[in-house]
């Protein structure tokens, strides 16, 4: 075989100034053996031959793969049905083609460059990080791009969309066999016609369905096995929807691929065992199958439903053929109990559905006009509302869903991202006729920690069924073990904390080991109470013993430390035990050796220690610390008190966000609520918190602006001292960006090791975080994924939010802290 012949090679693609291998040159045209490597090593562009192809001579495939992975895994084919054998090439573009000038695939991108004398002027082609090939021109623009082209594989920061103007869509499309990477019959994708859910299809025929997006933008998820966050999000804009997701810093290789058997499959590389580990597989099970459960069946995948998954009628349904059903089968669904009148019907609520197929979207209905369209029609048996304006600024924000027939591939996925409240129509209650108030019967369905939902691409199946393993290995762990109760509430009257394996640890026993609080164990002191350094059990822990001033008594104090204690991210410090007795109320931490971000980071001889890229890994874990606290954990914990000083650093620069929970434990626990003591510090507290004392997640989210601007600036946030002539930093910062002059922010002590696209993003997304209007500022799940991706298009920020410097100032925020001036920090009383 004549390998030679067979060559990619790019015409009049110029080499960029700096070549190297990860580019295509003119002149250099790509052979078999011979590859294209990305800047990190990480993917590979070359010539591949399946493994187990038997065709003689072998087919060839152009392809991109793994570079850092010894088994070859292709996750794109250019020339999937067209196989190379025995090619040649020739053409004016990026193009395959064989040695009889049959072009067997081409980028159809028209570029054109000049060569003059050795500089050439035009496109270049690159195979990015990513393992994205792009053709740019010489202005940056990108071309052409294989990410926009996917065939079997979903890898991260790819997207899987639709255009609206033109219903054009991407599908990942299987391979027909192991060995032959020709498109196969099973594909993946959003449905064109509504938009609004993603598919799984054996040709034309769905096999599994993701329920109506309800307008979440990111769903964040934990997967043990890959010890890694998977951060899936749902972008809409003007022109397009798609789908995306990224992996958190230091994850494996991992990506999702749509299998020539039929199955979508999540996989993440174990370099251990050298393979593919399967995180997840949809469809899970037959109850997730597309109707599986027939008309008005719906499976039931909720945590506290019998396993295997199984199919139900809905509410007032009953089977159609008992018989059938009792012996497993479900195919001829479930038929009402009794027949509805359209006067006199009521809408049922089921909550935590996953809605059903086959509706109709009717644009621009607010919740009420829904209701009211579906039962001013006869023919309508349910409907669903969702607001999309979380995530959508412009347009129809409204997404108001009837149906009209059979209800199809219903399931019941618990109160999770992702879940719709379906309103079914129903007979009787001639009190509650269908056009009255919604005085319906509320079906509550129990809330559950966690669902094996099929949700959006199904990671929370995953996260589920690793939950679930870990949940059994509940013996092995020594530090805590603690059952699924999600919120206070559901801890019974009187339940004694002793129930859950949480250490409790003896007051003597932490008297001993810090010489009855000595000062020379003492590491610090904060708004809280002081911390000191000892240790426990053979293991170092920093041990805070509370301020007396928590009014909490001990029941109420044991209770919140065990919830808080569930709160487990590699974001947020450890919490080991505590200790309640006499009165005392002890936290015991993991020590961290770095101690406090503020102790480096304002320090002129340690602050560069901390380069950009550190940096930027701070300001992006106690991000995804933060959506952890507001949104994952299902306790929505707002910190009250973030700053530099509460970020604390492991032995590799991570950052863990320290007393978090803290409100919960001085008894402040409401979501958004007036408070009548101001725990904060001042500078970083968003101003509607220190003037009126509201606080909720977005006084937070403030308190995060204000820390990455001392990211940027290693400038202190300061309240008292002008910087620059500025009152303080947030305007300072503002001052300069509208002025464009965003890059003069930067710390000049990591202006050489810093990537001023990612410096801007921050310090716009710092500037989006401080705006006054708390309604203004981000959520931190939108904060994630803009961080995580770099790219998405961020609004203008508006004025950042400012109180008066002062006295009178001051006067007002010390009026409120009725309790104790312990509670709040100043600057000039920090002692860390
Ligand atoms: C190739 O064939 C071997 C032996 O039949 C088999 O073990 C292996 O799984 C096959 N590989 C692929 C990718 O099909
Ligand atoms: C392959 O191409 C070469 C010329 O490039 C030609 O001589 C040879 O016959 C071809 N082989 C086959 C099997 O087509
Ligand atoms: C290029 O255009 C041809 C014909 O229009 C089409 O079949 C082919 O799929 C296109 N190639 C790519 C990579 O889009
Ligand atoms: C190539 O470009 C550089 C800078 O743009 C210029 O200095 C040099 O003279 C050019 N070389 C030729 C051969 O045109
Ligand atoms: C960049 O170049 C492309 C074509 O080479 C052109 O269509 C586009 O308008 C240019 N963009 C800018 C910002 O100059
Ligand atoms: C996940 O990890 C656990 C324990 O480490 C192991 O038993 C299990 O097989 C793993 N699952 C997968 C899919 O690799
Ligand atoms: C690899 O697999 C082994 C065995 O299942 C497991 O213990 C280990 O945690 C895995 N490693 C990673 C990085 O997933
Ligand atoms: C796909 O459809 C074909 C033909 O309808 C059928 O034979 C096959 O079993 C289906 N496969 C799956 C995985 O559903
Ligand atoms: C939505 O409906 C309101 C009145 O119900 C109307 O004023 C508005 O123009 C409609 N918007 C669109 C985009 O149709
Ligand atoms: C959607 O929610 C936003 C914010 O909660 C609200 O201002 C808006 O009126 C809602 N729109 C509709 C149509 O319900
Ligand atoms: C009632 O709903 C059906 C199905 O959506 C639709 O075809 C019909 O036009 C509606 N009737 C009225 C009066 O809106």
């Amino acid at each position: 075989m004549e390998w030679s012949a067979l060559v990619l090679l790019l015409v009049l693609l110029p080499p960029p100034p700096c070549a190297s291998d990860d580019r295509l040159l003119v002149g250099k045209p790509l052979s078999p053996g011979t590859t294209i490597v990305s800047d990190d090593g990480g993917f590979a562009l070359g010539f591949f031959s399946p493994a187990n192809s038997s065709s003689t001579p072998a087919n060839l495939y152009l392809g991109i793969w793994y570079a850092d992975i010894p088994t070859l895994t292709p996750v794109w084919v250019a020339n999937r049905g067209a196989p190379a054998t025995n090619t040649t090439s020739s053409t004016s573009n990026l193009a395959l083609s064989d040695a009889t000038g049959r072009i067997l695939w081409s980028t159809n991108v028209t570029v054109s460059g000049e060569v003059t004398g050795g500089n050439v002027s035009g496109s270049y082609a690159v195979l990015l990080n990513t393992g994205n090939l792009v053709i740019r021109s010489a202005n940056g623009t990108a071309l052409w791009q294989s990410f926009e082209h996917p065939t079997d594989t979903f890898l991260p920061g790819m997207k899987i969309r639709v255009v609206y103007s033109t219903r054009a869509a991407e599908r990942l499309v299987s391979w027909t066999s192991p060995d032959d990477p020709s498109p196969g019959r099973f594909s993946y994708g959003v449905d064109t016609f509504t938009s609004l859910q993603l598919f799984l299809w054996n040709g034309t025929v769905p096999i599994m369905r993701d329920g109506p997006w309800t307008g979440y933008s990111v769903a964040s998820r934990y997967q043990p096995n890959a010890s890694a966050f998977v951060y899936q999000a749902i972008v809409s804009t003007d022109e397009e929807i798609y789908l995306t997701y990224t992996l958190s810093d230091g994850a494996p290789r991992a990506r999702y691929v749509v299998t020539g058997s039929g199955e979508y499959r999540f996989q993440s590389w174990n370099a251990t065992l050298s393979s593919w580990a399967v995180l997840g597989v949809w469809p899970a099970s037959d109850c997730n199958r597309y109707g599986h459960c027939g008309a008005f069946g719906y499976c039931d995948n909720t945590a506290a439903a019998p396993s295997p998954a199984t199919c139900r009628c809905l509410e007032g349904f009953e089977p159609a053929d008992g018989d059938e059903w009792n012996h497993g089968v479900f195919s001829a669904g479930c038929r009402r109990k009794e027949a509805v009148r359209c006067t006199d019907g009521y809408f049922a609520p089921l909550t935590g559905m996953k809605s059903p197929d086959k509706f109709v979207h009717v644009a621009n209905r607010t919740q009420d006009e829904c209701r009211v369209e579906c039962a001013n029609n006869c023919s309508c048996v349910a409907y669903a509302y969702a607001n999309l304006s979380t995530t959508r600024t412009t347009g129809d924000v409204t997404r108001c869903l009837v149906w009209a027939g059979d209800l199809i591939d219903t399931e019941k996925m618990g109160d999770i991202v992702g879940s719709d409240t379906l309103y079914l129509r129903l007979a009787g209650l001639n009190n509650a006729p269908v056009q009255g108030k919604s005085n319906a019967l509320r079906i509550a369905l129990p809330t559950v920690l966690a669902t094996t939902a099929l949700i959006i691409t199904g990671i929370f199946l995953a996260w589920f069924k690793f939950k679930g393993k870990r949940r059994n290995s509940k013996g092995h762990n020594t530090k805590s073990s603690l059952v699924a109760t999600s919120t206070s509430d559901d801890l019974p009257e009187g339940s004694p904390a002793q129930d859950f394996e949480f250490p409790f640890i003896k007051f003597e026993e932490i008297e001993t080991a810090t010489a009855n609080f000595s000062e020379a164990y003492k590491i610090g002191q904060g708004g809280f109470g002081k911390v000191y350094k000892a240790i426990l059990g053979g293991r170092e822990v920093a041990i805070k013993r509370l301020s007396k001033d928590s009014d909490q008594g001990t029941e109420e104090f044991r209770n919140e430390v065990i919830l808080i204690a569930k709160l487990q991210h590699r974001n947020l410090v450890q919490l080991l035990g505590c200790s309640v007795e006499g009165g005392e109320k002890i936290l015991i931490y993991e020590y961290l050796p770095n101690r406090s971000l503020d102790a480096i980071l304002f320090d002129n001889s340690r602050k560069v220690l901390l380069d950009w890229p550190a940096r930027f890994n701070i300001i992006k874990g106690v991000a995804r610390g933060l959506l952890y606290l507001h949104q994952d954990s299902r306790l929505t914990i707002v910190h009250r008190d973030l700053k530099a000083a509460n970020v604390l650093l492991d032995a590799e620069m991570r950052p863990k966000i320290a007393d978090f929970g803290m409100a919960r434990i001085f008894n402040d626990n409401q979501i958004n609520a007036n408070t009548r003591r101001v725990v904060g510090t001042y500078g970083y507290m968003a101003p509607e918190y220190a003037m009126e004392g509201v606080f909720s997640i977005k006084s937070d989210v403030y308190s995060f602006g204000v820390l990455i601007l001392e990211l940027v600036t290693g400038i202190r946030r300061s309240s008292f001292n002008k910087i620059k002539g500025f009152p303080n930093l947030t305007i300072y910062a503002w001052n300069m960006w509208k002025e464009g002059k965003g890059k003069d922010l930067v710390d000049p002590s990591i202006v050489d090791t810093c990537s001023l696209d990612e410096v801007l993003l921050c310090s716009h997304m710092a500037l989006l975080c401080a705006q006054e209007n708390p309604d203004d500022r981000p959520l931190m799940s939108s904060i994630v994924f803009s961080l995580e991706n770099g790219s998405t298009t961020m609004p203008t920020p508006s004025n950042p939010g400012h109180y008066g410097q002062g006295s009178s100032d001051m006067e007002q925020i010390r009026d409120r802290t009725d309790t104790s001036m312990n509670s709040l920090t100043l600057t000039n009383l920090e002692g860390r």
